[in-house]
């Protein structure tokens, strides 16, 4: 049954992002029903890996203040409530009670980009979920995600931003154990040309990197396909005999499964944060930088 043209105007034609509120008080109840109307929208294998953080009182959104971009601070103390929309990245961890197939907690367990990569899409899911319910329950919403400290590959320069590098990552290339290149325990770029391979899109840093290092050896491949995202990459791999450049903390070599280093040039990329120059660091975002870096270290 279709629901009524007034409910379609307030949830989506006519709902527009707010930019202050009224200091009218959110009742817990309400934000519970909301909850209860979000947690029900779909994600991949039921894996719901979204977690809302409700910071209700003017102490806990004090906290929150200094990690958000200048241009948000203003409209978000003006809420009555706001919510955190976070990712449990190791959502996995509660798979045998979610799902029906007791192999999914490793399957996740074992493919650091499959989790990431499933955690980020349904998370963000779990906010556009989120937003629907508070305005199908008559609740106003202003979305943002402007924070004021950014993880990403190494830039090219930018004069108001500067990148603090974290570690390096070098790219290995992938195969199937039957692939003619299986063996090889290492392999030059040069010695790619022609070959059939799966990459990133053009559009991704990575690939513009891998380009240019195919460039430099004077090799150009066929590029038979395209993924933005490494887990379907790897079983496209594992499953043909196209060949892939997959970073070497993403894929594990296993008996179907040939990872082998890459050399002339090697093609590396630095993960790092990257920082507005001459900004005032509050203490929230130096402790989030530092457990950024913690993490970081143990890849190294
Ligand atoms: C994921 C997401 C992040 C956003 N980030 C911000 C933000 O940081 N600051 C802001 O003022 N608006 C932010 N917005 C609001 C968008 O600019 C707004 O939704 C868009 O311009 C469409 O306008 P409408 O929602 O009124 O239709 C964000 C919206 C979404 C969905």
């Amino acid at each position: 049954m279709r629901i009524s043209d007034a409910s379609l105007d307030q949830i989506f034609h006519k709902a527009r992002t707010a930019n202050g509120f009224t200091d009218k008080p959110v009742p817990a109840a309400l934000l519970q029903e909301v909850y209860d109307l979000a947690r029900m929208g779909p994600t991949s294998m039921n894996c719901q890996p979204t977690r809302y953080v409700f910071l209700t009182t003017p102490q806990a959104k004090e906290r929150l203040m200094p990690a958000l971009m200048p241009g948000n601070v203003d409209k978000t103390k003006s809420a009555p409530v706001t919510v955190i929309v976070a990712t449990d990245t190791r959502f996995y961890e509660h798979m045998p009670v979610v799902w029906h197939n007791p192999g999914a907690k490793e399957m996740f367990e074992g493919n650091a980009a499959l989790a990431g990569g499933t955690a980020t899409r349904n998370s963000t899911l779990g906010g556009a979920y989120f937003m629907v319910a508070a305005r199908a329950l008559g609740l106003d919403c202003g979305p943002m995600s402007g924070v004021d400290l950014a993880v990403s590959y190494r830039p090219e320069d930018q004069p108001r931003l500067w990148f603090e590098p974290l570690y390096n990552e070098a790219l290995h290339l992938v195969v199937s154990a039957s692939h003619p290149l299986a063996r090889r325990r290492r392999v030059r770029m040069g010695e790619l040309h022609q070959q059939r391979m799966v990459l990133l899109p053009r559009q991704f840093l990575t690939r513009q990197m891998l380009d240019d290092c195919f460039e430099a050896a004077g090799s150009q491949p066929q590029v038979v396909a395209e993924l933005n995202s490494v887990g379907p990459m790897i079983e496209l791999i594992r499953q043909t005999e196209l060949a892939g450049i997959i970073p070497e903390t993403a894929v594990t070599a296993g008996p179907d499964l040939s990872v082998i280093p890459l050399e002339e040039p090697r093609p590396m990329r630095t993960p790092g944060l990257l920082w507005t120059k001459g900004a005032t660091r509050s203490p929230v975002i130096k402790h989030m930088a530092d457990i950024i870096r913690r993490k970081a270290g143990s890849r190294r």
